[in-house]
């Protein structure tokens, strides 16, 4: 039987050996409910909780990830435990958002998707994306970025990113030198029978600099390196101490590129777009040189899945739309923005329960809701034509680039990049070589160690049979 039908009886034993008496369980309410009761949490389940979901996935690196610890991650399937522990307070208190207890905070974790609708949709007013702790972790690398912005600066750099960006238009205004980009970085890719995770993140990096910066930047491996020291520090958040000299050299080594006569890449788009004084493009530029980072994941993650699947594959060969949608559902199944987080900015009022103060940290897990059977007949296989009939983008519990005022304005960039580059290397048969459990007919697991994943082509596997 599977664990999370067994969560109620294990809710239940638990409160009773206890000692304490078991909770009431709220009935949960049916239909277009837009928000539901808030309950705070024993302090057991607080324990349970930090201990199941939150420690293992600030082991992984929500900055950037630690190789080893995304290792053991994806061998105990982790992000499963994390589930688990959510469902099992769901089981406990009913969908409504429960207030757990952290160390010096407190948290309003979301259990269901209505409430979620209510905190994405609400970004910028009730709540905001300039969590404590996401702006502690930013600031180590990319200060005044208008994800951590908060108050009347916001709405410029947000204009400023939309405008840049070309969002939401489906290709950017310069996606052919993009492309051009893409295809001569794919290019030393197909001539290997083999590829590895360090191989295609590097091309993929070269891709990430070209785009960001302009072709002029296609070998600065030391801009790169810059980035990836200072997302180091960011994991530790607060607890680490700020490096201003290497904050500088990235930033001037930034500016660089915008500064020349003829800038390639967004940084042409950044020189074209009017920034009122405290927008501060060099700052947003770095969240994309830094969000950009995801992508890769999500596109070998992708590549992975479709060469367990022939038929999946010849389609995507063919249908860029389809490509896309992979890329998507990818990133549905292993978000890369392994949660995302609030802060209320006023204090908020749910049906039945005390105000919750201003200044709550709100807490949504994406592997919860992506990965959640009650919504999602689809939650645990591969899924792309739920991108295509509307039926991901109606639910507000699947954002892997968010939702609401603060979706990300770089998605159709990354989706763009992802399947220009897949297109290219489907060029050839790929095949698993890695133990990874991607294929059709079980369960995908909800935690993969990309960085050990191994694909060879179909030809090769001939030459050697
Ligand atoms: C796979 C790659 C990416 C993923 C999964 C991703 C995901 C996200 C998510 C989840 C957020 C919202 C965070 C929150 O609500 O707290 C976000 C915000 C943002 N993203 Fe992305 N992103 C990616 C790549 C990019 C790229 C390449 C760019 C730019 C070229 C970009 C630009 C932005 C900006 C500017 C914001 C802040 C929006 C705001 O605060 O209004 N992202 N992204």
């Amino acid at each position: 039987m599977h664990l999370a039908r067994l969560s109620p009886c294990i809710s239940r034993i638990r409160a009773e050996s206890s000692g304490q008496p078991p909770p009431q369980r709220r009935p949960e309410r049916r239909g277009p409910v837009m928000v539901h009761e808030v309950t705070r949490a024993r302090r057991t389940d607080a324990l349970r909780l930090i201990a199941m979901a939150m420690l293992p996935t600030l082991a992984q690196g929500p900055i950037i990830r630690r190789p080893y610890a995304l290792r053991v991650a994806a061998a105990l399937d982790s992000n499963a435990w994390a589930c688990r522990a959510l469902d099992e307070l769901r089981e406990r208190y009913g969908p409504g958002p429960v207030l757990v207890s952290l160390p010096g905070r407190q948290a309003l974790v979301l259990l269901s998707v209505e409430d979620v609708h209510r905190v994405l949709g609400d970004t910028g007013a009730a709540f905001t994306a300039a969590n404590k702790e996401k702006t502690a972790a930013l600031s180590h690398f990319e200060p005044d970025a208008v994800l951590i912005t908060r108050g009347a600066a916001r709405k410029p750099r947000r204009l400023f990113n939309e405008t840049a960006l070309d969002h939401p238009a489906p290709e950017h205004r310069f996606h052919e030198a993009f492309r051009d980009a893409v295809r001569q970085e794919a290019r030393p890719l197909l001539r290997h029978d083999t590829l590895d995770w360090k191989r295609f993140h590097a091309a993929y990096q070269r891709i990430v600099r070209r785009i960001v910066f302009g072709d002029a930047a296609r070998d600065d491996e030391r801009i790169t390196e810059l980035r990836d020291e200072l997302r180091g520090d960011g994991n530790w958040f607060m607890l680490h101490r700020k490096r201003h000299r290497l904050r500088t050299e990235l930033f001037v080594r930034s500016q660089k590129y915008l500064d020349l006569p003829e800038p390639g890449g967004l940084a042409r788009a950044v020189r074209a777009t009017p920034a009122a004084a405290d927008v501060k493009p060099v700052a947003q530029m770095q969240h994309w040189f830094f969000a950009f980072d995801a992508a890769p994941i999500g596109a070998y993650l992708a590549l992975g899945l479709l060469a367990g699947r022939r038929t999946e594959a010849a389609r995507a060969r063919t249908d860029h739309g389809y490509l896309r949608a992979c890329v998507l559902e990818s990133q549905r199944l292993w978000p890369t923005s392994l949660a995302i987080l609030r802060d209320s900015t006023v204090e908020t009022r749910w049906p039945g329960g005390p105000p919750v103060p201003a200044g709550t940290a709100v807490f949504f897990y994406s592997s919860y809701f992506h990965r959640d059977a009650r919504r999602l007949p689809y939650a645990d296989r591969f899924e792309p034509e739920a991108w295509l009939d509307g039926r991901a983008e109606a639910d507000w519990g699947i954002a892997p680039f968010s939702r609401g005022p603060a979706e990300c304005p770089g998605r159709n960039i990354v989706l763009f990049t992802s399947a220009t580059l897949l297109a290219e290397l489907l060029r050839r048969q790929w095949r698993l070589s890695s133990p990874h459990r991607l294929g059709p007919g079980r369960p995908l697991p909800r935690t993969v160690d990309h960085t050990s994943l191994r694909l060879t082509t179909a030809d090769h596997l001939r030459m050697t049979k």
